[in-house]
């Protein structure tokens, strides 16, 4: 392939890509931009997966119930960019909001249920009909074969796998595991809003996943989450919900589920952050 592309509207990728007999299966790493070592996580899985990945970088302005939020989250284009030009084999996508959302909008909602009231759904109403709004668009405008995500954001993976059945859009999702730092942090876009003493805080929400998951086996649940709730308040993040449930339904967690997960969600200064550990 020739040298790293970047393309700024679905119809110029399109055009690429049917020029390249080659490429019979294409991947997509849907972003925010912001990249770091989680996002080269997935990339080089679907690079190992693909003949050729896609990276989107799209800030949505449909998932964020919060303007502020829209405002502060981070954007490093010229960054994510150099980043991505290292690997043969991928292409930039950086789509006008007017190509993610053309006035003929193919997307035709789903019903969310459970996933949409609780956890994430809950703190953040429209969210998830934001997100899978615009991974729908994106898989039906990009063609892909197959859709790489983090499983850091397991609630928004339930979304998209149940938006994909809905829609009978035909592409495999594959969750890839989250990436951590030395002190167990989960790599977000989000971490580069954080000072240095906020990292250090922030090592609280990997800490109270480990404990939970160290006690399940042995203890009730509810005793686990009210020990577990303990001890993240022990550290200065402000804890918006530490709970246990299933990783499909999102119904509470009882003993013995096979698909145990526990979610939190906490403030590190202004930054939200989100983490969670299979059970
Ligand atoms: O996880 C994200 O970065 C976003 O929610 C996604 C999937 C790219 C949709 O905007």
């Amino acid at each position: 392939m020739t040298g790293f592309q970047t393309f700024y509207d679905f119809g110029s990728l399109q055009r690429f890509i049917s020029s390249k007999p080659s490429i019979s299966n294409v991947g997509i790493v849907p972003t925010m931009g912001a990249l770091h070592v989680g996002h080269l996580s997935l990339i080089k899985r679907a690079l190992n997966e693909n003949d050729l990945v896609v990276v989107t970088i799209f800030v949505n302005p449909k998932q964020f119930n919060n303007r502020k939020d829209l405002e502060n989250y981070p954007r490093v284009p010229e960054n994510d960019l150099s980043l991505l030009r290292q690997y043969q084999g991928v292409v930039a996508c950086i789509p006008e909001e007017s190509d993610v959302y053309p006035k003929l909008d193919p997307y035709p909602g789903i019903t969310l249920g459970m996933l949409d009231r609780v956890l994430e759904g809950q703190y953040r109403p429209g969210h998830f009909k934001g997100v899978a709004h615009v991974v729908h668009n994106l898989l039906y405008f990009i063609k892909a074969k197959r859709a790489y995500f983090g499983l850091k954001d397991i609630q928004q993976l339930s979304v998209i796998k149940r938006m994909v059945d809905e829609t009978r859009l035909p592409v495999s999702i594959i969750p890839c595991e989250t990436v951590r730092d030395d002190s167990g942090l989960a790599l977000s876009s989000r971490n580069l809003l954080l000072t240095e003493s906020d990292y250090t805080a922030a090592s609280i929400i990997f800490k109270t996943l480990d404990f939970v998951r160290k006690k399940i086996k042995k203890e009730q649940p509810e005793v686990v989450k009210k020990k577990a709730t303990e001890l993240f308040n022990s550290g200065s993040l402000k804890l918006e919900y530490l709970e246990l449930v299933n990783k499909n339904t999102f119904e509470p967690y009882t003993t013995g589920d096979v698909n145990g997960v526990c979610c939190i969600a906490a403030y590190c200064n202004n930054v939200r952050l989100i983490d969670n550990v299979l059970l």
